[in-house]
């Protein structure tokens, strides 16, 4: 069986790479991802608070958007907390260049044009095979227009374009007005992977503190429809690689996903709550399916149920929606 994939110009074994998350934030989990099958590894977050602390150049603008950094700090692995050491990221990219073979895709995440930008020659040089960016900006401002939003996102992969030529992919959030152009604006700008989407860290009200709190809540298959629908709508719409995230955690979950399009797909909760073991399990389920239904290759079934190639095109526009909603009895 031929589970062989490409995305962003990096050949994978199989479609699964692991997502930024604490399994890819050291050395021993991510050797276990390897012999455990995972085809390539996301490495959590640098984020730009914590490069920035550093070179002591916090931007302004992390502070008029307060709520940019609140979300970033509620991603920050604890380890890294009290040890913000930029250096020590790329000493681990250098390692593990050396000790594994899969590829290792650097994860940076900041919204400013601030001096963590320059960081990501530094993720190069260290040998990281490509990069995803994960631009999260909350907009609390009621003055503050859509595009402005939209242009923050483009500017700053534009900069991060400007220091590397390996290729740089965007882990996208599906609350843009328009994501489908949003998506063409950052293939203009440079992209050569979506990550659909990012999991935001959640909101909630602790009741006991009369406080609000950030949560992270793991996802479950349920949470796969989003990225399916705009899978299906964008594949081969833009000359970019598709990645799939957020509630793959089965094989039927990949199988859905490569045939809405995906070139690859990410898995974080499914990882944290079976252990590495759980992507041998899937891998062995994705190949006996494959073979049941006499599928050769993953290239074979991409793309084969998006919007270009459904027998159902409405599934994705609204009329489907209004008859859905109607024909609905209890
Ligand atoms: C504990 C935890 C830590 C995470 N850390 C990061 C991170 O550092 N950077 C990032 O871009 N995404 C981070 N994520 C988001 C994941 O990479 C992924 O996008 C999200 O969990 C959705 O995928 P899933 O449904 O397979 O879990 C984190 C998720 C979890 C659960």
């Amino acid at each position: 069986m031929d589970l062989t994939t490409t995305y962003m110009g990096l050949k994978l074994k199989n479609p699964i790479i692991v997502g930024a998350s604490p399994l890819t934030a050291t050395f021993d989990s991510i050797k276990k991802l390897e012999e455990n099958g995972a085809a390539a590894v996301v490495l959590h977050s640098v984020f730009e608070e914590q490069i920035n602390y550093e070179s002591r150049e916090i931007d302004h603008f992390l502070f008029k958007g307060s709520e940019s950094y609140a979300e970033a700090i509620g991603y920050f692995p604890e380890v890294t907390l009290s040890n913000l050491e930029s250096e020590d990221y790329l000493k681990e990219i250098t390692r593990l260049k050396a000790n594994i073979s899969i590829p290792v895709i650097a994860s940076l995440n900041g919204v400013s044009k601030g001096g963590w930008i320059k960081y990501a020659k530094k993720l190069q040089e260290a040998g990281a095979d490509a990069l995803e960016l994960n631009i999260t900006y909350i907009p609390t401002d009621t003055d503050t227009e859509a595009r402005d939003v939209e242009q923050l996102y483009i500017d700053a992969l534009k900069a991060v374009k400007e220091h590397v030529s390996i290729p740089v992919g965007v882990k996208m959030n599906a609350y843009f007005s328009a994501p489908a152009q949003m998506a063409k604006k950052l293939v203009d700008a440079g992209a050569s992977g979506l990550v659909l989407f990012d999991r935001p860290v959640h909101v909630d009200i602790d009741l006991e503190d009369l406080n609000s709190i950030q949560v992270i809540n793991k996802s479950s298959s349920k949470d796969l429809s989003e990225t399916l629908r705009w899978s299906g709508i964008l594949y081969k719409k833009l000359d970019v690689s598709l990645c799939a995230s957020t509630g793959v955690h089965s094989h039927e979950d990949i199988l859905k996903a490569i045939m809405s399009g995906a070139d690859a797909v990410q898995m974080v909760s499914a990882l944290l709550q079976n252990g590495a073991g759980h992507l041998q399990n899937v891998l062995n389920d994705l190949t006996a399916w494959m073979e049941e239904k006499e599928y050769v290759s993953i290239e074979q079934m991409k793309g084969s149920i998006s919007l270009a190639h459904t027998s159902n095109p409405a599934a994705y526009q609204r009329a489907n929606y209004m008859r859905i909603l109607t024909e609905f009895r209890f």
